[in-house]
């Protein structure tokens, strides 16, 4: 899938184009280009195959620059070729574009008693004939702009570079963009990941938006050319992750942090009040993928299971999960219509990544969510869904496990949108995955609860965590979380599962943590609950408000958590499991992000 960049700077912006277009690698590309204004010449560059070869293009060159535009090509229009990479050059302006312009050989003949050059078989170079026709005319950058979103049809981000202009112009409809500012540069991409680290804020273009941005200036028009008022969004730098800040422990830093990552992964890939979800698309159709085979290790196989509920409700796919490490030495029977997803926080699991390597001697598709681009799983997957949570530091992994969670919900969204399974309930489920960073921040909020169940765990030699449906397995990471950064003995079961075992080990006063929201497993939960408590288990109850109106005063503690549905409460019930192990952790003083026996990244077997 194409990626975009486009620069202003005070300073020369080559190095930021190339390095941005390094991080849209991960989109898949098959050509890349840049073209700069200098001294207000246009200098232009482009390499079919991989960046490198533009890499080593420029660097004989010695290019300058403060404008410009880059852009990685994923060919529809044409097939992959130095003339068919972006940007296309006119007399007066450079293009690039994601998307398909539908009605592009209408606009060709309109453009017939025109003076044209065309030097490619993409549908773009079209749009940057009618732009500079429009300009020869005599129109304004912006009124060309505004001209040409009313005239071309289809799905485009449309980024120009003008001739004796110091703006860059842009549109979006049906494909992401987004604006990058700092005090002393401005810049738009189709991708936060493709932003230089530089930039403080973001501003996330919506359907039909036309904007410019100059150094001073970051102008954005709605479809009926008014001056929108924008929301900034705050970007966080490298540095942001790496420092604790005045936070005592990254773990506790990086739960904070979950309303921002969750917002962030669901900006990269949706759009409030749209029918679509962006992302990077398949090459093949997804109509004849009839299953799916998730591998991950450790949390992220939390997250997998999780989606395993959301892959075979709403996409309605068979999905297999499995943790890599049994996957990768087992007989299996993937066939050609399996879709491999191998999930990782790192992508350098060892036991993770051989499983890809199982999986592409076996020929099936593959794809990965990962948080960490360049790692080892990213380079080396057909597709990448990349988590937008940002370094995580804490060995307990928190920030990307709901990232992860987000990625995948939208995965099963989008896979049940190809499938037409969903009808048009698109738009209704992502608004309601817009509200979770509100819920998060409200939980935060009131962080007293969970210190006070923490000091009630202090004592306790074995604690148990139960759940149904989605909540089973975050009763999973719940004890995970617990055994590791408290190093107590912590079981997580399927609520419905406790009689047949784990019943015999409930005795007085043994707390047994119940995720249930109210949902269509909650009389089910509250029937195991009954049978805890006859066995004088100690009951701490995190459910919503309609849950502890019909918990019939069976909890010994509550927690009420703000209503959720079917694929926000995973995400949203996380976090309290998340704050009873730290808080636990902290009482009993272990070191909390680098607990005993445990590494970040496992890159053994
Ligand atoms: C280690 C970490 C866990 C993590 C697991 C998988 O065990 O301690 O927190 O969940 O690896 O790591 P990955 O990077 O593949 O998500």
């Amino acid at each position: 899938m194409c990626g975009i960049i486009g620069i202003v700077d005070k300073k020369n912006c080559i190095n930021d184009l190339i390095s941005s277009l390094s991080r849209l690698e991960y989109r898949g590309y098959d050509s890349a280009g840049i073209a700069t204004l200098n001294k207000n010449k246009f200098v232009l560059n482009k390499s079919k195959g991989k960046l490198s070869n533009l890499r080593l293009k420029i660097k004989q060159k010695k290019i300058m620059g403060n404008i410009g535009i880059g852009h990685t090509r994923w060919a529809t229009h044409g097939k992959p070729s130095n003339d068919n990479a972006h940007p296309f050059l006119k007399k007066n302006c450079a293009i690039v574009h994601n998307g398909i312009i539908e009605n592009y050989s209408d606009i060709k003949k309109s453009l017939a008693n025109h003076k044209t050059n065309y030097q490619s078989s993409t549908d773009t170079e079209v749009v940057a004939e009618l732009m500079n026709y429009l300009i020869e005319e005599g129109a304004s950058p912006l009124e060309s702009m505004k001209e040409i979103t009313s005239r071309i049809e289809g799905n485009y981000a449309l980024v120009f570079l003008v001739k004796s202009s110091n703006n860059l112009y842009f549109s979006r409809k049906g494909s992401p963009l987004v604006v990058g500012i700092s005090k002393t540069f401005k810049c738009v991409a189709s991708d936060t990941l493709a932003l230089p680290n530089k930039v403080d804020n973001i501003i996330y273009l919506e359907e039909g938006d036309i904007g410019e941005i100059g150094l001073d200036r970051a102008n954005i028009f709605d479809r009926s050319f008014n001056l929108k008022e924008n929301q900034i969004h705050k970007h966080s730098s490298m540095q942001e992750h790496t420092t604790k800040r005045n936070f005592k422990h990254f773990m506790i830093k990086e739960i904070h942090y979950q309303s921002k990552s969750i917002d962030d992964t669901l900006l990269n890939f949706a759009k409030k009040n749209d029918e679509k979800i962006y992302l990077p698309q398949f090459k093949f159709d997804t109509k004849k993928i009839d299953n799916l085979s998730l591998v991950a290790c450790g949390t992220a196989f939390h997250a997998c299971m999780v989606s395993k509920y959301w892959f075979e409700e709403i996409s309605k796919i068979n999905t297999m999960v499995e943790i890599a490490s049994e996957y990768r030495y087992r007989e299996n029977s993937i066939n050609k219509k399996t879709l491999g997803i191998l999930v990782s926080q790192s992508g350098e699991t060892m036991d993770t990544i051989k499983c890809l390597e199982k999986m592409k001697k076996q020929k099936i598709h593959t794809a990965s969510i990962v948080n960490v681009l360049g790692s080892s799983l990213s380079r080396n997957s057909d597709y990448i869904f990349p988590t937008i949570a940002g370094p995580e530091i804490g060995v307990a992994s928190t920030k990307a496990f709901t990232a992860q969670l987000t990625v995948l919900a939208l995965l099963s969204l989008h896979i049940a949108q190809k499938k037409s399974v969903i009808d048009n309930k698109l738009k209704k489920i992502t608004n309601e995955m817009f509200k979770i960073s509100k819920n998060v921040n409200s939980i935060m909020k009131d962080k007293k609860i969970y210190m006070e169940i923490a000091k009630d765990l202090l004592d306790s030699k074995s604690i148990f965590y139960v759940g149904r449906g989605t909540m089973y397995p975050l009763a999973l990471e719940g004890a995970l979380k617990l055994k590791e950064i408290t190093y107590k003995h912590c079981e997580g079961y399927a609520a419905g599962e406790l009689k047949h075992g784990p019943l015999a080990l409930i005795e007085d006063s043994v707390p047994v943590i119940v995720l249930a929201p109210f949902d269509k497993y909650f009389k089910k939960t509250m029937s195991n609950i009954q049978e805890i408590k006859a066995r004088g288990g100690e009951i701490i109850l995190i459910t919503d408000s309609e849950g502890s109106k019909n918990s019939e005063n069976l909890a010994d503690k509550l927690i009420c958590l703000p209503k959720s549905n079917f694929i926000t409460a995973p995400i949203i019930y996380s976090i309290p499991v998340q704050l009873i192990a730290y808080y636990l952790a902290t009482l009993l003083g272990t070191d909390v992000d680098q607990p005993r026996n445990l590494a970040k990244s496992v890159t053994v077997e």
